[in-house]
């Protein structure tokens, strides 16, 4: 019973039981909450809920919450590895009441689960309570039958807990273990609390008050109960071990270490695999949680830790990266339990790899200079400023680091000196950057990315956040505050709010405070690394340093993703069906639409985008998951990303991908591999369609398709559908049999305009005898045929002359057509027995003087020629006869 996995589980069977709802770990990431770094306790997301702020469907919960302790203000990065129960990340049991049980029933179930459940000797248990919190002293008296030395009044904020500058917080009564007078310490409250003897393993926190601002308490509308044990320590407590890296989970990890290192936990070094095992726990849990290494907020303590253990592993021995290689062990260890941790571990495997690889290339040469440094430095001497900066801002040493790295010689560092280099480095780049020549608008941005750092984006993990307001720009300029009806740029400290590029489209969604609600327009990115929200505040007033909560519209979101995952898709397939020659030459993800623009010499074919869209519905109907993970550049090509020729990219790369190919040359391999920063559907599946309905030209040697997905592919078809069915029921017959009924009424309509055009031209013509006798005049002893036609036109004119012609045998003819506009159009014919004495050409140029136009012209036998004034055809045939009369 005693294993981590079964710890954990007898906990949150024990509250089930007891009617508790077990809910989910909430993400290391706090979503609800700004001024948190990382989840540091089993509350935090709770934390609406105990204010009254929200509610669930359920007034009990538990949970096995992950946890990290660094850099916020709980903060045990510095004691880790030199203590027995310091770690920076740890997973902590708890049970909630949100209103319903209060202090005795917290302490009846804690005090049952702790002597009946987990069988923990009664005699080597106490608690604290806050000093003046009689209530709790007593219930313990009551239920654990305690006498007063088990209960140790604490004056202290050791037992008043808050979880940070604002939020919930109440008295608390914490339980501990006497391990024994073999362990050193002192009970809590005594001058040897500090020693590991009496180890806290449970916090019951009497959640009373809500802190407000600092000095400001409210009570909660409701009094609550929140807990929190270390698993990790109930685990040492029931192994019998004194330090949690002696338990099983840890045993397993430093195992694998020394494996992987070839070295042995013992003596001086054991602390390195302790350091070792503890940063990379958390460092996989922050980046399976969306946290990737970076040298602003939570990415650099991210970096912190991750650097921290591949200085120890090097101390190991280690030559080459290997942080990465301990991962199927962690996995092997918690992914049952953390399923996040078991997707992810392809991510938290490269980005391992990665900044281990980066860093050592920096490593041995940082540490050289450290140790020429401090050569002559003693126990209680400080390491100068200036070298401790070098070591930051050239070899990539973060400050604890350094601090780490002199510990165990007693050496510190000057942080008065750390504080002034980089001041100067700052103020450097600010007079280096103001005369880059940027345009002046643009500097504001540069300013806030100084003050505020880079934004923390969430949006690939969550849709809605909370954050603070950085900066309010109105016309350009910072402003303390917006209204009702004000059009303004927003910058938040956290937003899920993706920010336009790489074809896609900024998000749109709300951001609302207690005083104010915005319509988000668009998101921008500005000045490397700040996302700028465009929003019109619709009601109330918003304030710089409020706290927010950002909504991204989801549905619009769900489209873009969709989108963008098959614009992916429909790349691969284009490269199968034309050819490696296509590239990406631009693209734009957008809800309704995606249009993908390629290199290509000619247009496809319709059998070719057909081929494209079935091989791409095809890996949407595997619903393969989309992983991502974080790479070098070369690494990522040399895996057959598909990245942009002369595309800036940094020195880590997010890559992509999605199915399995099915055919060609990616048969069984991964099928779209994309280096890439937009959001993706989670599963192939998520696309629903794609549906391809355009494809041109854009340019030379670059062709555009068009593609609908999802209810945007299905509303289009339904479209075609209602079309093909208005067709059926205004032809009369089945759907199905829509293109033969057409292909026959195109047919038939071909055989009526040509047995029409027979008809019209015998009734212009005057009967079945064209060229009757009546019209038939002599002139000059020569036959001539000069007639004004209706109903014909112009084009049949020719036809016509040459059918009176062959009647006549011998003679001449002019016919005039006149069209429903009034224009005239004439065609004279001369039989060859007669073109010696008269021309064509002459002629038709005589009555196209005669109808107001001039020219004319073609064969001495048969011209035409062309004039405004139809009405005046009789004068051109009598044009025509004078003509010939001479
Ligand atoms: N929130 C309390 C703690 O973290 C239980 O100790």
């Amino acid at each position: 019973m005693s294993g981590v996995n079964e710890i954990r589980s007898t906990f949150l069977d024990y509250f089930r039981k007891n009617g508790h709802e077990i809910v989910s770990s909430s993400p290391l990431v706090p979503r609800n909450d700004p001024t948190l770094m990382f989840t540091n306790a089993g509350m935090v997301q709770f934390k609406n809920v105990f204010t009254g702020l929200e509610t669930r469907p359920y007034s009990t919960a538990s949970t096995s919450q992950k946890v990290v302790r660094a850099g916020g203000k709980h903060n045990d990065l510095d004691n880790v590895g030199y203590t027995a129960r310091h770690l920076t990340f740890f997973e902590m049991l708890g049970n909630f009441s949100f209103g319903d049980y209060f202090k005795e029933r917290a302490i009846e179930l804690a005090w049952n689960l702790v002597t009946k459940g987990f069988d923990l000797p009664k005699d080597r248990l106490l608690v604290t309570v806050y000093a003046d919190d009689e209530e709790a002293a007593t219930l313990w008296k009551k239920i654990a039958g305690f006498s007063d030395n088990k209960i140790i009044r604490i004056p202290t904020s050791d037992n008043f807990w808050q979880m940070g500058d604002t939020g919930p917080c109440g008295p608390c009564s914490e339980i501990f273990i006497d391990q024994g007078e073999h362990v050193w310490g002192g009970p809590p409250g005594s001058p040897e609390e500090d020693g590991d003897r009496f180890l806290e393993f449970w916090n019951l926190v009497f959640m009373q008050f809500e802190q407000t601002a600092p000095g400001e308490r409210t009570p909660l509308p409701r009094p609550s109960i929140d807990t929190g044990m270390g698993l990790e320590r109930m685990a040492c407590i029931l192994q019998g071990v004194s330090s949690v890296f002696e338990t099983d989970l840890f045993k397993a990890l430093i195992a694998a270490t020394e494996d992987v290192v070839g070295a042995k936990a013992e003596g001086e070094q054991a602390a390195s695999f302790r350091v070792i095992a503890d940063h990379l726990r958390s460092s996989a849990f922050l980046i399976a949680d969306g946290v990737l290494p970076s040298n602003e907020g939570r990415g650099y303590v991210l970096r912190r830790i991750m650097r921290r253990a591949m200085r120890h592993m090097q101390l190991l021995g280690a030559r080459e990266p290997l942080m990465y290689k301990l991962l199927p062990a962690l996995v092997g260890e918690m992914g049952r339990a953390y399923p996040e941790l078991t997707r992810a571990e392809a991510l938290v495997s490269e980005t391992l790899k990665l900044e281990e690889t980066k860093f050592r290339a920096t490593l041995a040469r940082g540490l050289s200079l450290l140790s020429e440094a401090t050569e002559t430095l003693d126990k209680g001497d400080s390491l100068d400023g200036e070298t401790a900066f070098k070591l930051y801002d050239t070899y990539g040493f973060p400050l604890d680091l350094t601090q780490d790295a002199l510990r165990a010689r007693g050496i510190g560092v000057d942080l008065t000196g750390f504080n002034d280099a980089m001041q100067r480095q700052k103020a450097e780049a600010r007079a280096n950057w103001a005369g880059s020549g940027e345009k002046a608008t643009e500097s504001v941005w540069f300013e806030l990315k100084e003050k505020f750092g880079a934004t923390e984006f969430l949006g690939y993990d969550t849709e809605s956040a909370e954050g603070v307001v950085q900066a309010i720009l109105r016309d350009g300029g910072v402003v303390g505050d917006a209204k009702a009806g004000d059009t303004v740029l927003v910058v938040v400290s956290q937003t899920p709010f993706y920010g336009e590029s790489g074809g896609q489209m900024g998000d749109t969604g709300i951001i609302s405070s207690d005083n104010a609600k915005l319509q988000v327009t668009d998101t921008t990115k500005k000045g490397e690394g700040l996302f700028v929200h465009a929003a019109t505040v619709l009601e109330g007033v918003l304030k710089t340093d409020e706290a927010v909560v950002l909504t991204v519209d989801h549905a619009r979101r769900s489209k873009l993703r969709a989108n963008h995952s098959a614009t992916h898709l429909l790349h691969e397939a284009l490269r199968e069906v034309l050819g490696t020659h296509v590239a990406q030459k631009g693209s734009l993800v957008a809800p309704e639409r995606l249009r993908f623009d390629v290199s290509h010499p000619k247009p496809m074919s319709v059998e070719e985008l057909q081929k494209v869209e079935e091989m791409a519905n095809a890996i949407i109907l595997q619903n393969a998951p989309v992983t991502t993970r974080l790479m070098s550049v070369d690494d990522a090509i040399a895996e057959g990303a598909m990245a942009l020729f002369g595309e800036k990219y940094g020195e880590e790369v997010r890559v992509v991908s999605m199915g399995t190919g099915l055919e060609g040359s990616k048969a069984g391999k991964p099928y779209s591999v994309e280096l890439c920063g937009g959001t993706h559907v989670g599963a192939t599946g998520d696309i629903g369609l794609v549906r391809i309905i355009g494809e041109s030209a854009v340019g030379s040697g670059v062709r555009r398709v068009e593609a609908v997905t999802g209810e945007g592919a299905r509303a289009y078809l339904a479209e075609q559908d209602e079309r093909v069915k208005s067709l059926a029921s205004m032809l009369k017959v089945q759907p199905a049999d829509v293109l033969p009924r057409v292909e026959a009424l195109v047919e038939e309509r071909r055989k009526l305009e040509k047995e029409l055009a027979e008809a019209r031209r015998k009734l212009a013509m005057g009967g079945a005898q064209s060229g009757s006798a009546s019209e038939v005049r002599e002139v000059a002893g020569i036959k001539y045929l000069g007639k004004a036609v209706s109903g014909v036109e112009a084009k049949d004119l020719k036809g016509l002359v040459d059918e009176a012609k062959a009647s006549l045998e011998s003679g001449i003819v002019l016919l005039i057509a006149v069209s429903e506009d009034g224009k005239a159009s004439a065609v004279t014919g001369v039989t060859a027995d007669l073109t010696d004495k008269f021309s064509a050409v002459d002629l038709v140029r005589i009555a196209a003087a005669a109808l107001g136009g001039k020219g004319g012209g073609g064969r001495p036998d048969m011209a035409q020629a062309g004039g405004p004034d139809g009405a005046k055809a009789a004068e051109a045939i009598e044009a025509v006869a004078a003509a010939l009369a001479g």
